[in-house]
Formats: structure tokens, sequence, C-alpha cells
């Protein structure tokens, strides 16, 4: 199973992928998480101490190892478009609550043509994420689609925008399938996030289309006291975490 997971920022992704995470690490799946947010925090909500994280060097911060696998360096515009990658999340996976955390960083971009090695570098791990053999693979992404090549998107077998009831957000749901459309992904599903009651689910169900709704997350102050103490929502919150088991259990029934 390899999933993307992307939205508007404060949505809710983190807290989403995270608990999704654990809870394949529960069935004992072979789990790996990547944080390609360039606010990365999907360690803390794994459940990582602030200390463990400390010492996580982002892939993209990597300049040597970057620099001997793509052949770039200051006196070398030149480099290597295919530099070996399949041994980096072994190297540089950290594992909490069984699941591996690959903390990806990012790279400014100067636009969709931005052929830097970092991003090469970024762009072939997440390729050669989807395509290996760990069961599950989560991508925790921030909105922007740009590291996601057709390779990649045609091996994800689900793209989940996290939404909020909220206009703002229902847009960033049809840029993403706009965008992912583009991408050959096959499916954009949607999880609605901080749903705080029947109008909520309402104006949700209005907008989406059924087929796209994976299911309901509702606001829970658990989940803020687990944000606010840099823990594990999974940990925290049981509503959150059993309502994120039914959607789990959805997309593994159409999985199948
Ligand atoms: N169901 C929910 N109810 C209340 N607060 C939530 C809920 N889901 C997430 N939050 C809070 O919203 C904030 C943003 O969540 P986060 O998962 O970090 O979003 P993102 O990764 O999309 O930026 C956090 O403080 C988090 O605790
Ligand atoms: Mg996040």
């Amino acid at each position: 199973m390899k999933i993307a997971i992307t939205g508007k920022g404060g949505v809710g992704k983190t807290t989403f992928a995270a608990t999704l995470a654990r809870l394949y690490a529960e069935d004992n799946k072979h789990v790996l998480a990547a944080d390609v947010d360039p606010d990365a925090n999907l360690g803390l909500a794994l459940g990582f101490t602030e200390e463990e994280l400390n010492s996580i060097v982002p892939i993209a911060k990597m300049r040597q190892m970057i620099e001997e696998r793509t052949g770039a360096n200051a006196s070398n515009t030149f480099f290597r478009i295919n530099p070996k990658v399949d041994d980096i999340p072994d190297l540089y996976a950290k594992t909490c609550n069984g699941v591996k955390l690959l903390v990806m960083g990012t790279v400014e971009t100067g636009g969709g043509g931005c052929v830097c090695p970092e991003h090469v570098m970024l762009k072939r791990i997440i390729n050669h994420l989807v395509l290996r053999s760990d069961d599950v693979v989560i991508l925790d992404m921030e909105a922007g689609l740009e590291h996601l090549g057709r390779g990649t998107t045609e091996g994800m077998d689900q793209f989940i925008v996290v939404i909020e009831p909220g206009a703002r957000s229902v847009q960033t749901y049809h840029n993403v399938k706009r965008l992912a459309n583009d991408l050959g992904v096959k499916q954009v599903r949607v999880v609605a996030n901080k749903v705080r009651g029947e109008e909520d689910e309402q104006f949700i169900r209005e907008r989406i289309p059924e087929a796209d709704l994976l299911g309901f997350i509702h606001y829970n102050s658990d989940v803020i006291d687990a944000d606010r103490q840099g823990k594990s929502p999974y940990d925290f919150s049981e509503i959150a975490r059993e309502e994120i088991r039914s959607i789990k259990a959805k997309i593994d029934s159409e999985a199948k």
C-alpha cells in the first residue's frame, strides 16, 4: 500500500499520516513514513522524542552524501540524474513504535523545471519508496506535488487529500485532483478532518463526490492536547484513532 497524503497547511495531514502509519504497524506491516513537508513534524506525531528528532538530518541537507552520489559539486555543474538511492531508507530511517521514519526535507524549487541535485535526489528516493517492497509507504506531503513524477504517481495506490469543512480546503482538493489527473494518479480521495457536527458533515457531502470521500475525523480536543505535549495522537485520542481505523478499513477493503 503506497499512500501520499496532501492538503492545505494545518488541516491535519500529519495527524492523519502518523496515526495511519501506527495503525498499519499495529497490523505488523513494515511501515515506512516519509516526511516530505518543509515544516517537518511527522516524527513527533509518530511518538519520537524531540531529542531523537534533533539528531536526524533531513536527506535534502546531506550535502556530502548528495554530492558523492550525484557527482555534483561547486566545480561541476553536470551531475548524475540517476544516483544510487536504494540503500538510503535503510541507512537513514529511524524507527519508533514500529514505524520507520525518513525525514526528506525539501528544496526551494525554482518552478517546475528545477533540476538541482537535491531535487533529483528527493524525487528519486520518493520514486524508489513507492516501488520498494515495504508493505506500507506513507508520504506526508505539503500541498505541492512537484516532487512527484509520473513514474512515482503511477505506483501510488491512494492519493489522500485531508480537508477541513471550509471553502478554501475544498478548493485545495480540486487543485490536487486536477494536478493528480495530469500526473496519472489512479485515485484521489478525501478525509474530512476537524468536523464539528452534522452541518459540517453536510457541507462536505455536498461538495465531495461520495466515491471520493473516505471518511470523517471529528474535531477533538485530545488531538490538540497531544500536539501541545509533542506526543503521538495515536496514544492520546482513542476517538480519533478509532475514526482513523475505520478510514483505514475502507482503504484496505477497496485495495483488495
Ligand atoms: N481532529 C482534530 N481536532 C482538533 N484538532 C486537530 C485535529 N486534527 C488536527 N488537529 C490540530 O490541528 C493542528 C494541525 O494539525 P497537523 O496534523 O499538524 O496538520 P498539517 O500536517 O496538515 O499541517 C495541530 O495542532 C493538530 O493538533
Ligand atoms: Mg504536517
